[in-house]
């Protein structure tokens, strides 16, 4: 969800303006995302390298995103959607954590969508960790494959990624999803995460179903 300073910026406003800004995306795009019938929804909302932003910052957006759990919890509820929180507990404020625990416990038994919001993310730490749970789970060498490791990554038990959307026209992956996104197909867009949304998503989809993938394969 990249854009959002830079959308407050082009008004001449300050960046939480463009955070907040940011959450109605993420309704409208949950909502098409349950109305396009998905089975998952990732959400980057803060990497294991944002903590490194001007404290008020980092206070305005846990602020903001406290604000948006509870507001969206109602949400969950009623469209059955399943909430997933990707990435380290370490470091997330007690209250949070203690709010992402709770929304996960409440919605684990939904069928719909499963929205994974990645928060205190990072990929490379996600991989460390489940390195060291395989050894914590007394694998030797050769127990060590694609399958036992890709389930000790947070992303568990999920399928792997078909379409990694970036908005604001960035190029690169930002240490988002390594090893879940191998052969995953890219849709890169100018647009600003603020103004992306329903008709956004919809478009992504279009040009994602035109690719041919063939997974290495002829
Ligand atoms: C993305 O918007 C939101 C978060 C990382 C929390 P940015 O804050 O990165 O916006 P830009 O890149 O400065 O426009
Ligand atoms: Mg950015």
């Amino acid at each position: 969800m990249d854009g959002n300073g830079r959308w407050a910026a082009q008004r001449g406003w300050p960046r939480i303006k463009g955070h907040k800004a940011g959450v109605k995306a993420v309704e409208a795009v949950l909502e098409a995302a349950v109305a396009e019938g998905l089975g998952h929804l990732s959400l980057f909302a803060f990497s294991t390298e944002n903590w490194k932003r001007p404290g008020p910052e980092v206070a305005s957006l846990m602020a903001l995103l406290r604000m948006y759990l509870r507001m969206f919890r109602r949400r969950f509820l009623e469209k059955g959607i399943r909430f997933h929180h990707l990435g380290a507990s370490a470091g997330i404020p007690e209250g949070i954590l203690r709010d992402l625990k709770e929304l996960e416990a409440a919605t684990a038994s939904h069928p719909g969508l499963v929205f994974h919001l990645a928060l205190n993310y990072g990929s490379r730490l996600e991989l460390v960790e489940a390195a060291r749970r395989c050894v914590a789970d007394g694998l030797g060498a050769e127990a060590i494959t694609e399958e036992s490791l890709g389930a000790r990554l947070w992303t568990g038990g999920a399928p792997d990624v078909d379409l990694i959307i970036r908005t604001s026209g960035e190029l690169r992956l930002s240490n988002f999803m390594l090893w879940q996104s191998a052969y995953a197909e890219f849709y890169v867009t100018e647009t600003l995460w603020p103004d992306f949304g329903g008709a956004q998503l919809r478009g992504a989809l279009e040009a994602y179903h035109q690719r041919e993938r063939r997974f290495g394969g002829l």
